[in-house]
């Protein structure tokens, strides 16, 4: 365990070479102690995901490149036709791990494709290592990106009113979500950095809280003010010229520009709409997808348990062990949706590593031709 200061740069790394062991900081346990995990192999990283031990698209894609190497280890003593199937099925069963962010699938077919047709034990893992690094490097430089992109639209409301700029966001697509800087937030930390004051309405983000436990503890400590709100208050403050921009993350954009993000999104996208705030989905190219146009019929939504509804976890005001407690009347059952489809009629702009676009199909075709004739991201 660590203090919160000693926080390591990256959430998923390795320590070494290829054979190093590879590590995740265990998000379950934040903002209240920074707990780092090693993963043991292809299945518990499975598991690490599958268990939210970490969340967040970029960061479960980058996980699952790092999921791969280990399950390249695992078979490298296997004869060489059983090892392809076995990888094949620990590539399978890590794919399985949660539905909806699309940079799972896309990180594990990346790697299978980097590794086909190689027999190779030693290469095997040689080449595993170097696309998982890879993958985590490249979010780090998108996310960099998405933040340059971003800090023009932050800066301009600054210039023109000559005050605080007010940013709201959802959940948490900052650097925990990813592996460094985080996709909506990148533009709230160039902008910090800019010298440019803002403000972060941050909604705690029931039923798991990341927005209270996970957002508002990283922006507040890189220095940037933050307002805790219910998620109830959004609509609120939309009504009132409270807020200049709605950022929030994505995981999984069609090439409609439907956005798929965490549950709650699309009633902000709403408020804003009716309030005429600018709303904006930030997110790498891995999280787009392509192969779907209509993102409320194709986009696979994850259900998750009644419990996460039912109950809700803190640390009591006196301090001591985080403990759960029931909110509602034993026996009463829940309903969970884990995400929601923001149909791009509400969205403003999509920010990407490449710049900023309208969502459509065409702008976001423009800017990403390669995904749209189906080829490597
Ligand atoms: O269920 P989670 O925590 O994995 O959900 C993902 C998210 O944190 C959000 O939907 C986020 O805004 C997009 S992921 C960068």
């Amino acid at each position: 365990m660590m203090s919160a200061v000693d926080a390591p740069d990256r959430t998923v790394w390795i320590d070494g070479d290829a054979d190093g062991t590879v590590e995740v900081i265990d998000q379950r346990y934040l903002p209240f102690d920074v707990v780092v995990r090693p993963v043991r192999d292809a299945e518990d990283m499975h598991d690490v995901i599958a268990d939210m031990v970490v969340r967040g698209a970029g960061c479960i894609g980058a996980c699952a490149g790092y999921g791969v190497l280990l399950a390249t280890r695992q078979v490298a003593d296997l004869p060489t036709d059983q090892a392809g199937v076995e990888l094949r099925r620990l590539a399978d069963h890590l794919m399985a791990a949660r539905p909806t962010a699309v940079n799972l699938a896309w990180a594990v077919r990346r790697q299978l494709a980097a590794l086909e047709g190689i027999d190779d034990p030693a290469e095997r893992i040689a080449i595993a290592h170097r696309e998982a690094e890879a993958i985590a490097d490249e979010d780090v430089a998108a996310c960099a990106a998405i933040g340059e992109h971003g800090l023009a639209l932050v800066r301009e409301v600054h210039e023109r009113t000559g005050r605080p700029v007010n940013v709201m966001t959802h959940c948490n697509a900052g650097w925990l979500a990813f592996v460094e800087h985080g996709s909506a937030t990148a533009p709230m930390y160039a902008a910090h950095a800019a010298g440019i004051p803002i403000r972060v309405f941050v909604s705690e983000t029931r039923p798991r809280g990341q927005g209270a436990r996970l957002t508002a503890w990283e922006l507040d400590r890189a220095g940037i003010d933050v307002s805790l709100i219910v998620d109830n208050a959004a609509g609120h403050l939309l009504q009132h010229g409270e807020v200049d921009m709605v950022i929030v993350g994505s995981d999984r954009t069609t090439r409609h520009g439907d956005v798929a993000n965490k549950i709650g999104t699309y009633l902000k996208a709403v408020a804003a709409r009716d309030n005429d705030v600018p709303f904006y989905a930030a997110m790498p190219s891995s999280t787009l997808d392509f192969s779907i146009g209509d993102g409320l019929a194709g986009v696979p939504i994850e259900e998750r348990g009644a419990d996460e509804v039912t109950l809700v976890s803190g640390r009591p005001s006196d301090g001591g062990e985080e403990t759960a407690v029931r909110i509602c009347p034993e026996g009463v059952g829940a309903t969970n949706p884990g995400f929601d489809v923001t149909p791009a009629r509400l969205v403003t702009g999509i920010i990407t590593e490449r710049g900023i676009c309208e969502a459509s199909e065409a702008a976001l075709t423009a800017l990403h031709p390669e995904l749209a004739s189906g080829g490597d991201r």
